[in-house]
């Protein structure tokens, strides 16, 4: 089945802003996709092409739309669907660029995912089972979903320096009592942040989490605990933490400011977040320090074997060549997985499967700015990551992708299983 015509437009992400959506048509089917973006960016990560014009404050995205509508089209149209290693090649090598700077890994990453949809239309596949396929896994099992229910740093308008405080129901038995715990849990914190600060401390930040006017990480882990207690499912459910260090990390001082008012060295910080580890029920920290430092990574890594994992995100933006360096360091054992670090799903699924052979997990991740499209929900069941982070189960563009995984789990009927932890 080849490939007939490619056609982007521009639509709003969850923060207003412009990005891309594409079809690609076959003569049997059609596959469509948009585009997600983040705040906290790794500077490592793939070219995010924005027109810098005077519309949208310059983040309008018509370049890269003439990209996919121009060139890529045109490179591609004639090409078999079910051949995506083929087709991400040759936007690779059409693109030149090392970080996908020409053409842009917007452009590039929403013609990869809607050949991906339109290829799983074409074999009247579910996406998952054909993103499985070609991943070379057809034993599907539901990710713990990590959810974020405190949002700071860059997604909020709190004093909260760390930026994601999220929940993981760990030992639910389901994926859909997994929803059940996080919706509950949600509500409970709601509630006791009304109780405690006032109605306007509800007000949620980028990811949908709660961005109440607090300053430190104990503050933010002390509400969790207490929400936990009350819904009555603490025994299922840790703790899970996003740093995303280099918002919060002084280059020139070499100072980390957590937002307790102390300034901390790295290996002071090591200490600091082995101290939360001990004493909350955390079982993973995201990015804790700057994207750079995998040294760093390493050291916390020793410190909290057995007890928690440490994820690479800015320090590994979805690219083999990043995690080969991390896994020599040591630096992690979860690979944060976002497409749009790396631009295309082919590259991404050698990412994953880096990671995974190498012992590591994979967490698959959507981004601070979403759309409604529910990809990385497929994507997460047929690599088998195990692990995903959705942020909160509140606003469409993240229960899109609750929704669908509840889909997928009723799809799968009596094979359903749930990730252990
Ligand atoms: P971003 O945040 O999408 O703004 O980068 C998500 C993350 O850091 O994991
Ligand atoms: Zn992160």
């Amino acid at each position: 089945m080849k490939i007939q015509n490619i056609y982007a437009r521009q639509v709003l992400d969850s923060r207003g802003n412009p990005t891309i959506e594409v079809d690609v048509f076959t003569k049997s089917s059609i596959g469509s996709a948009a585009v997600p973006s983040g705040a906290s960016t790794g500077k490592h990560e793939a070219y995010e092409l924005r027109d810098k014009k005077k519309a949208f404050h310059g983040k309008g995205v018509l370049k890269a739309i003439e990209n996919v509508n121009g060139k890529l089209a045109k490179k591609l149209k004639g090409m078999e669907i079910d051949e995506q290693r083929d087709i991400d090649d040759a936007m690779v090598k059409l693109d030149k660029t090392d970080n996908k700077k020409r053409l842009g890994a917007n452009a590039i990453l929403g013609v990869s995912m809607a050949c991906t949809r339109a290829g799983a239309n074409s074999y009247n596949l579910h996406l998952h089972e054909y993103l499985g396929a070609l991943y070379g896994n057809k034993e599907f099992v539901l990710p713990v979903p990590f959810a974020n229910i405190i949002n700071g740093g860059v997604h909020a308008g709190n004093e909260l320096k760390f930026q994601e405080f999220m929940i993981a129901p760990v030992k639910a038995k389901s994926f859909s009592e997994a929803v059940q715990i996080v919706s509950e849990v949600y509500h409970e914190l709601k509630k006791l942040l009304e109780e405690t600060y006032g109605k306007q401390a509800t007000s949620v930040g980028d990811e949908g989490g709660f961005a109440p006017p607090i300053n430190t990480p104990e503050e933010a882990l002390d509400l969790i605990e207490a929400a936990l207690e009350e819904s009555g499912h603490k025994r299922k459910v840790r703790i899970a933490i996003d740093a995303a260090a280099s918002e919060f990390y002084d280059k020139k001082t070499n100072f980390y400011e957590v937002g307790n008012g102390k300034h901390y060295t790295a290996s002071e910080l090591v200490e600091y977040y082995a101290s939360l580890v001990n004493k909350y029920r955390i079982i993973s920290i995201e990015d804790p320090f700057h994207e750079d430092d995998f040294e760093s990574f390493a050291a916390l890594r020793g410190k909290v074997a057995g007890k928690a994992q440490v994820v690479g995100d800015d320090l590994t933006v979805t690219s083999v060549e990043r995690i080969k360096h991390a896994i020599k360091m040591g630096s992690c054992n979860v690979l944060l997985l976002k497409v749009n670090q790396i631009g295309t799903i082919t590259e991404a699924m050698e990412a994953a499967y880096l990671a995974q052979t190498n012992d590591w997990s994979v967490m698959v991740s959507h981004r601070s700015g979403e759309t409604e499209d529910p990809f990385i929900a497929d994507l997460a069941v047929a690599i088998n990551a195990g692990q995903i982070k959705l942020g909160a189960p509140a606003r469409g563009e993240r229960t899109s992708k609750y929704n669908q995984l509840l889909r997928i789990e009723e799809s799968l009927g009596k094979k359903v299983k749930y990730a252990k932890f």
